[in-house]
């Protein structure tokens, strides 16, 4: 039988990594064929992690790279459905809730080839989000939804998801953080940069919401102004570059390239607190007991909130304000991290995919016997 699996952004494939190691070893005797779509293409963006979390080179390129949301899509719709018709996988694997995601799943499911979601079920009941829409849709789509947090089971009931296509099988990107541990843990990236451990706020934002508009500009003055008492790394995603580069430096705000993800864990493991919009750094900073704070309304991730270490500050510039107060309030110890936020997921995935595998294979040499 064949798997195929689907990365497009960099947290696909930080999400994807573990999971294609597990199925490798869990089983062997398949064929397991890896796609990049080219949604991110900048080394930085894309091959530094695969490199970093041992994934080599993908089997296909769709080279999408870069457009307006219907084009970005409609590029992968186009460029996918080839490969899918050549490898004819007998189950396809998305993760997350980027543009290839819902592209890749409804290629797939169109050719009628079954779809695992990897971190279904999350929902930030905000439709002006891309990533919302992504992620309704492709859980529609799919028919393994393999779920890292409980509250994912209300959402997908809630939208006529039967119970028997849910599969809670934990956090698959604290699988790829507790296999580098030992490889970030002592690198003192921020020392590089001029900072001391515990002694900068971490920073990394690019939802559109927030950067392609005058929001940015607002907040690196706040920004600015608590770097007078507290230095600033800004680690700068490309989207958000444009922005920050028509703006005034601000002495204290370390901005720097995107790091790689190694690099990145250091430094938020190592930071006093973590100013973030990104779905992956609310989860793992969570994971590292890093506060975190988040500039956005809502989050799809409210575990990270009930484990203690994550804000919503809101969608608020002036909120950064309130950074240096939380941080030398005192604070309880954070709850331990969610169920299933242990360093096993793929584990756990392996055995539902291998599940699956198995009851299709029977199927299929009942289907066979039955026209013989
Ligand atoms: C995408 C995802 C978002 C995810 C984020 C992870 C969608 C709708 N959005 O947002 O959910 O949180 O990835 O980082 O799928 N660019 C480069 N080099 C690259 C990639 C992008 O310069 O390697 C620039 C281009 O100018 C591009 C812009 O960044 O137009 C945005 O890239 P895109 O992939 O469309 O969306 P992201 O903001 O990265
Ligand atoms: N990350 C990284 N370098 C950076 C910023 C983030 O390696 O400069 C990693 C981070 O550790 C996490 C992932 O990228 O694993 C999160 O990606 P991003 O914030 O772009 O996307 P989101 O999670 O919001 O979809």
């Amino acid at each position: 039988m064949t798997i195929l699996y689907s990365f497009g952004a960099r947290p696909n494939i930080v999400k994807l990594a573990p999971v294609i190691a597990a199925l490798r070893r869990e089983l062997p005797g398949h064929r397991h064929v890896v796609v990049d779509t080219g949604q991110h293409y900048d080394p930085m963006m894309s091959a530094v992690f695969r490199e970093q979390l041992g994934l080599g080179e993908p089997d296909h390129v769709l080279g999408v790279g870069s457009g307006t949301h219907a084009i970005q899509t409609a590029r992968v719709l186009e460029r996918i459905e080839p490969v899918l018709i050549a490898e004819r996988p007998d189950l396809v694997v998305v993760p997350g809730d980027v543009n290839s995601t819902i592209a890749v799943a409804l290629a797939a499911a169109k050719l009628e080839i079954p779809v695992a979601h990897l971190e279904a079920g999350l929902r930030s009941f905000d439709r002006s989000m891309p990533e919302e829409l992504n992620r309704i849709l492709t859980d529609q789509l799919s028919d393994l939804l393999l779920i890292h947090s409980a509250e994912a089971v209300d959402n997908l009931r809630a939208e006529g998801i039967p119970d028997e296509r849910i599969h809670f099988v934990g956090n698959t990107m604290i699988d790829s953080l507790v296999a580098v541990r030992e490889r970030f843990e002592h690198l003192d990236v921020a020392a590089g940069v001029g900072c001391e451990r515990g002694r900068y706020l971490l920073a990394t934002l690019h939802r559109p919401a927030l950067v392609d508009g005058p929001l940015l500009a607002a907040v690196i003055e706040r920004l600015a102004e608590l770097a007078r008492e507290l230095p600033v790394v800004f680690p700068v995603h490309p989207r958000t570059r444009a922005g920050i580069d028509k703006l005034q430096p601000a002495p204290g705000i370390r901005l720097l390239e995107p790091v790689g993800y190694l690099e990145f864990l250091s430094l938020l493991a190592d930071a006093a607190g973590v100013l973030t919009d990104s779905g992956g750094v609310q989860e793992e900073s969570t994971f590292l007991r890093t506060p975190c704070f988040t500039l956005r309304d809502n989050t799809e991730r409210p575990v990270t909130i009930s484990a203690g270490t994550n804000r919503l500050l809101g969608l608020d510039p002036g909120a950064i304000d309130q950074i240096l107060p939380a941080l030398r309030a005192p604070r309880g110890l954070p709850a331990g991290p969610p169920d299933g936020w242990d360093g096993h997921a793929a584990d756990r995935v392996a055995a539902v995919v291998a599940a699956r595998l198995d009851r299709r294979a029977e199927s299929q040499s009942r289907a066979l016997a039955s026209r013989r």
